[in-house]
C-alpha cells in the first residue's frame, strides 16, 4: 500500500507538476507577447494552455480513479463499510452495524460517489457527535439504492450549520446532485441521544451510459 502510494506521488509529479510548471509557462509567455502586442502569438500560447490543462485533467481523472479504496474495489460498498467500521469506528469504542438485506450491486462510480457519502457521515459522527452507537443501512429497493447513517450522539443544529464553514456535508450535497439523488439530515441539539440521522437516495444508474465521464 505504501509502495503503491509512492508510486501515484511519484506519478503526480511527473506527469502534473511537469504539465502545471509548462502552462505557467506558457502563461507568462502569452503575457509577454500580449505586451508586446503580438496577439497572435499570444493566442497560440492561450491554445496550448488550453490543450495542456485537458491533458492535466484526463491524468487527474485517472489518478483518481487508481486512488479508489482498494477495499472498494475489491469487496464492493459492503465489504469497504465493514472494513471501515472494523478498522476505525469499532476501534474508537462505538458499536457500529451495517445493516443490509441483500447482496449489493451497483455501478462503480456510483458505488464510489456513494461510499465516499458514507465514509463522510461515518466521520462527522466520530467527529463530532460523541456518539455510543451508530448503524449504517444500506439497501435497494425499486430501482433505487437508500444509505441511512445514525448516531446516537449530541446532534446539531442544521438551519445554523452553513455558517460553520465545513465541506462535508457540502460535497455530500453535491455527490447527490450528480447522481441525480436527494440528501436529507434530521438532527436537533434539544433532544439530547436522538442523534443525527442522514439519508440519501439516488437512483441506480445503467453503468453502460454512466461507466465512463461523457466528456474527456
Ligand atoms: N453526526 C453529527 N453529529 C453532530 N454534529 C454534526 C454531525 N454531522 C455534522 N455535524 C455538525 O455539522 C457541521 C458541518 O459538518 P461538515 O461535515 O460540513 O463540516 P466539518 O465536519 O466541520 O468539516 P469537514 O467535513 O470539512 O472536515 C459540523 O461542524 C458539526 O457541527
Ligand atoms: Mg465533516
Amino acid at each position: 500500500m505504501l509502495e503503491e502510494r509512492n508510486r501515484l506521488a511519484r506519478e503526480l509529479h511527473d506527469s502534473i507538476v511537469q504539465s502545471l510548471y509548462t502552462m505557467t509557462l506558457f502563461a507568462e509567455a502569452g503575457v509577454r507577447n500580449a505586451d508586446h502586442g503580438d496577439t497572435v502569438k499570444g493566442t497560440q500560447y492561450m491554445e496550448r494552455i488550453g490543450e495542456t490543462s485537458q491533458q492535466v485533467l484526463k491524468e487527474m481523472r485517472l489518478l483518481v480513479f487508481e486512488l479508489r479504496p482498494l477495499a472498494l474495489e475489491q469487496e464492493g460498498i459492503v465489504g469497504a463499510l465493514s472494513q471501515r467500521l472494523d478498522d476505525v469506528e469499532r476501534r474508537a469504542g462505538v458499536e457500529a452495524r451495517l445493516i443490509f438485506d441483500e447482496p449489493i450491486s451497483l455501478p462503480s462510480r456510483m458505488e464510489e460517489e456513494l461510499y465516499r457519502v458514507a465514509q463522510e457521515a461515518l466521520n462527522n459522527s466520530l467527529k463530532h457527535a460523541a456518539a455510543t452507537h451508530l448503524s449504517i443501512r444500506i439497501a435497494t429497493n425499486d430501482g433505487l439504492v437508500e444509505i441511512n447513517v445514525e448516531d446516537d450522539g449530541v446532534g446539531f443544529d442544521t438551519d445554523l450549520v452553513n455558517q460553520s464553514g465545513g465541506m462535508g456535508l457540502r460535497n455530500i450535497k453535491e455527490r447527490m446532485e450528480r447522481l441525480g439523488g436527494s440528501f436529507t439530515i434530521i438532527s436537533s441539539i434539544s433532544s439530547p441521544g436522538e442523534g443525527t440521522k442522514l439519508r440519501v437516495r439516488a437512483p441506480i444508474s445503467d453503468p453502460q451510459t454512466t461507466g465512463e465521464p461523457a466528456h474527456p
